[in-house]
Order: structure tokens, then sequence, then C-alpha cells
């Protein structure tokens, strides 16, 4: 594996059969590939570890994604939505806490208009100029994008889930594997920095499978990229089946460090969820984001994209304080700053040959 990683670390690049060896190989011994992309995300972006505030503001879902806990379908789930006041009271508390960065994210609820969900955006940049807003929300037409994005966010999450149209179709009734491609290739159109990813241990996924997300990674370049385990929630069709493996989700998070020197990468709360240690396994594996939770206590408890997610008790200095430990304990650096992506520089005299 040593000539083929040394290659990645130099290169950035690895084939379909590199890539499928260098996991088998990183299944026996992954320390030299968590060391590279550890020390891969050090030459970009130092020890920083950006802390982004994460605002769950609806859990109401017109989709079914069958591994989903806030599916349309799960009739046992309490809803519930943050109002307008209640969201910029997170980016408040957030804000006296020291953030300048806050993810907004829910369901597919047809509730929030562009209209609302414009005035929700500048709501909060009036009041913090220079903060980073990202949206996670789902699937909208271009020129809600637009619109989002003339508003003041700047960031948009939609992971692609899986780059297998099969698995796509299997786990995402009356979606389109095509469209949501479509979704994020709008959004970098809009101006979005955009963040796509996977679930790793999806039930019939193979690595053929995930050797095939990370070259849709490569070929995409997204901003960041977000990789966890599949979790199963009891009360989805999806319930009886196994976790995805931690390993392999931290094997993954490296490789695609390595592919996407730039990105920024959430160490995400699925993986702490599996194994309490898992948070700072995947920032030494090349991780530098997390995103500590800002939703009040009682809705956060209902977000429920699977059971036990970690950190459900805190409230949001709680939360933040036992994420700067686990940054610190790590011996990396907590930063409250928006933490954009370093963009490539382009050298001009070779851009004119
Ligand atoms: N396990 C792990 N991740 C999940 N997500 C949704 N449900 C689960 C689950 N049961 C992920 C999806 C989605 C992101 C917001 O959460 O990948 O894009």
């Amino acid at each position: 594996m040593n000539k083929t990683l040394t290659r990645l670390f130099e290169q950035h690049q690895l084939n379909r059969q590199e890539l499928t060896d260098l996991i088998i190989a990183a299944l026996e011994n992954p320390q030299p590939l968590f060391r590279l992309a550890r020390e891969t995300t050090a030459r970009h972006y130092g020890d920083s570890v950006f802390i982004r505030g994460l605002i769950e503001f609806s859990n109401y879902c017109s989709r079914n994604c069958l591994y989903c806990g806030i599916q349309r379908a799960n009739r046992s789930l309490d809803r519930y939505r943050l109002t307008e006041d209640e969201i910029l009271d997170c980016c408040h508390q957030g804000a006296e806490l020291g953030y300048n960065s806050y993810v907004l994210q829910s369901g597919e609820d047809g509730y929030y208009t562009d209209e609302i969900l414009v005035r929700i955006i500048r709501r909060i940049k009036q009041q913090f100029p220079k903060a980073a807003i990202a949206l996670s929300i789902g699937e909208r037409d271009f020129s809600s994008y637009q619109q989002l994005y003339r508003a003041g966010a700047s960031r948009f999450l939609l992971r692609h889930e899986t780059a297998n149209q099969h698995l796509y179709h299997r786990f995402h009734p009356q979606m389109s594997f095509t469209e949501r491609q479509q979704c994020l290739l709008n959004l970098r159109k809009a101006g979005f920095n955009i963040g796509a990813g996977f679930l790793v241990g999806l039930p019939g996924q193979s690595l053929a499978d995930l050797v095939d997300d990370l070259l849709f990674l490569k070929q995409l370049q997204p901003e960041m990229v977000g990789i966890g385990p599949f979790i199963a929630h009891p009360e989805t069709p999806l319930g009886g089946y196994k976790n995805g493996s931690l390993e392999i989700t931290l094997i993954m998070l490296a490789i695609a460090r390595l592919l996407l020197p730039l990105s920024l990468i959430p160490a995400t709360t699925a993986v702490t969820t599996l194994k309490s240690a898992g948070r700072s396994q995947a920032l030494l594996a090349g991780a530098n984001v997390v995103m500590p939770n800002l939703t009040p206590t009682a809705a956060k408890v209902k977000y429920e994209l699977y059971k036990n997610k970690a950190g459900i008790a805190d409230d949001s200095q709680q939360a933040l304080n036992k994420i700067k430990d686990v940054i610190l304990q790590a011996g990396l650096i907590p930063d409250l700053g928006r933490g954009d992506p370093v963009k490539k520089i382009i050298n001009r005299e070779s851009a004119k040959c």
C-alpha cells in the first residue's frame, strides 16, 4: 500500500483499482493513511478545527428516505417547527458563545417558501453580517437556490447519499438520482459553496460502491464533504439492519481528504454516536469541522435522523465546551471563525500556457 498511498498523498488521485486495493490494505492497518490525511489537512488548514452551530429548525419532511428517522411515513415522531424568532434566538445564543458560522438544517418541509427562508436569512445577516450561513434543506429548484444565495446564504449541504443509482433509487422512493446530482450543479451555478457526501454501510452497499462514491466526489470537487455511517433507526424500513462500520467510515473520510485536500470535512455526529471516541478519531483522520448543536433541547430530541444521537442532553454551552475539549485533547485548536474553504490559487504563469 505504501507506494499507492504515497502517490495519493502527492498527486491527490488514484484509479478505481488502486482505490480498492488501498481500502483493503487500510482495513488491515489504517494508521499510515490516517497520518497522511491529517498531515494534508494540516498543510492547508493548520491545526484549526472549525466549529459551526447547527440549528435543526424543522423535522417535517415530505420525503421517505428509507434510512431516515424523520421520513414522512414515521407517524410516531412528534413534529416541530421553530418560529423565525426562535431561529434568530439560536443565532443570538451562538453569537454570545462566539460562533460565526451557522448551519440551518431541516427536513424537506414545504411550509418554508422561498419568501420565508429569504426573510430568515436576511434577518440573520442583518444582525450578524460577518457570519456564514449554510443551508441543509434538501432539493429545491434553481430559482429557489438563487434567491437563497442572494439573500446571504453562501453554503449548501446536500449529500449525494450514494453514487450507485440502483441503491439510490432503492432507498429514496419517488426521488431521482439524476435530479439529485443536478441539484448539486444548480447550487454551484447559483453561487454556493457546495457540500456533497455519502452514507457508509447502507444495506447492500459494496466496496465498489464506496469507491464510486469517492470517485464521484473527486469529479464534483465540492468544497465540503460529509461522510457518515448509516445508523439503523427502528421506526424505519431499515430498522433491522446492521449499522455502518466506524472503521470503514474513517477510511473513507481519510481517502476523501487525500483526494480533495482543500475540502472542509466534518467529524459527524453519527460517527460519535457509534463510538464516543469516534469524533477525535475522525479529527485525526482528516476531518476539520465539527457542528455542535444550537437547537433548543425540546426540539432537538425530536430531530431524530437516528436514535441515541450523541450529545442530545447537552445545552448549547455544554455541547460547545465538550467539543472544544475533544479538539484540544486531540492536540488541535478550536476555531470559531467562519472557516471558509481555502480556494485553489491558480498559477497565472502556467494558466497562460
Ligand atoms: N443514519 C445515518 N445518517 C443518516 N442521515 C439520515 N438518516 C440517517 C441515518 N439513519 C443523514 C443523511 C442526510 C443527513 C442530513 O443525515 O445522509 O443527508
